[in-house]
């Protein structure tokens, strides 16, 4: 039997995410991994978890073992509800404008179905979550990628860029954007180009899919406020998950938008797994009533705020000397991103950082249009302390020598 005889044209085209192929070294433990984008395993909140199944099994047992409605058990659905307008000042929304979803992989993959007609333009921002390409690759979209900064998307290179898009007559479906400690750049969007975003969205009518997975874990400074607390047209698409906040091992998110996109998302999802897990799902609503998740957001803030500082300590401890070599300083989130000087060859530098068992993710993953050779994502949240020290020295000796090569 020859597969290939057998796979779809589709099934041909899909591409193996860059974070896969160094898992082999990510897991060793022989490595020092700045690859992974994993919480630290240790802030699982595993006795608390026992309590509070034990509990849902007893509440909920019956109703949490079994089939539910695709959109979502009812109780953690209208608690989302109620936790948007109080936590994230995203008033006036009713059950029918959320969903919950097998994570935030599956949101994207469902927005992605629902949105995006072959040749659509979606922008992205560069870099982007490599994630979002392959959940949006199979519907055919034209990525765009929008100029970014520290401060996130650049307003006035996103409204050009729309300008010219129009001008040729195509049309832009949604800009994707991780406005929060973006992942990969650890980036966040200011707030004055947040109103800005939601401005242009509108005018121009296209859709931002706001993608907000880290906004919790903040280090230095406030949370700001999501883009879609800006939103009164329903031009924003929220996705939020409890991956980095509770537990990534539920596999569970949600989406808030506008009714008719929610009610077809709903439609997508009867089709790809017919319902989210309900006892997850009861889990996390008892565990979430008992004010458990902001107490553990705190003791997770703790845990990484000490690792976020000594990768940055590091940096500029064994890096600053290095003549064009910088990097991002993010104030929460996961992820540092460096930047080497261009005439790098950034292969070799791959290949001499895993020879000396450091391995990180090439930036150029995170670019829809191949950009960004010489870039790099550093996960902090993952190594320990004191690895982290030790990996950023060796990667620190690694560029030198590639650079008087
Ligand atoms: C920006 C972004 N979006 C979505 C995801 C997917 O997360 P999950 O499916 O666990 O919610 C991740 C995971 O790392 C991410 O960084």
């Amino acid at each position: 039997m020859d597969a290939k005889n057998f796979i779809s044209e589709r099934g041909a085209s899909l591409k193996p995410s860059a974070i896969r192929e160094i898992f082999k070294y990510s897991g060793d433990p022989n490595f020092i991994s700045f690859a992974g984008g994993y919480p630290d395993p240790d802030v699982f909140p595993i006795e608390r978890l026992k309590e509070v199944m034990t509990e849902a099994l007893d509440k909920y047992g019956k109703k949490g073992l079994q089939y539910s409605a695709t959109e979502g058990v009812p109780e953690l659905r209208r608690y989302l509800v109620d936790f948007m307008a109080e936590h994230e000042n995203v008033k006036g929304q009713g059950e029918e404008n959320i969903i919950i979803t097998t994570a935030s992989q599956q949101s994207l993959f469902l927005v992605g179905l629902v949105l995006i007609d072959p040749g659509d333009v979606v922008l992205v921002e560069a870099p982007t979550y490599l994630g979002a390409l392959s959940a949006f690759d199979p519907f055919g979209p034209e990525y765009v990628s929008v100029p970014t900064d520290e401060n996130g998307v650049i307003p006035e290179k996103l409204e050009e860029i729309v300008r010219d898009l129009k001008k040729q007559g195509k049309r832009v479906k949604f800009l994707y954007v991780i406005p929060t400690f973006q992942n990969p750049a650890g980036y966040t969007l200011s707030l004055e180009r947040r109103k800005r975003l939601v401005e242009i969205a509108e005018r121009e009518d296209f859709l931002l899919v706001e993608d907000d997975p880290y906004s919790y874990l903040v280090y230095e400074g406030e949370r700001p406020p999501c883009i879609k607390s800006f939103d009164t047209s329903e031009h924003v698409v929220y996705l939020s998950t409890f991956s980095k906040t509770f537990v990534p091992g539920f596999r569970l998110g949600w989406i808030v938008a506008n009714k008719d996109i929610i009610r077809r998302i709903a439609i997508a999802k009867q089709g790809a797994d017919l319902c989210t897990g309900a006892f997850m799902q009861y889990v996390t609503y008892l565990y979430m009533q008992k004010d458990y998740f902001f107490d553990h957001i705190e003791a997770m803030r703790k845990i990484y705020k000490v690792k976020h500082a000594a990768m940055l300590e590091a940096l500029d401890k064994y890096m600053s000397d290095i003549p064009g070599v910088y990097w991002s300083k993010p104030k929460g989130g996961f992820f540092v991103w460096l930047v080497v000087p261009e005439q790098v060859d950034c292969d070799q530098l791959f290949d001499k950082a895993i020879e000396n068992k450091v391995v990180y993710v090439r930036g150029s993953a995170f670019f829809a249009n191949g950009q960004g050779k010489n870039t790099a994502r550093l996960n902090f949240s993952q190594p320990k302390v004191e690895d982290i020290d030790k990996g950023i020295k060796i990667l620190a000796d690694v560029i030198k020598q590639t650079i008087n090569k």
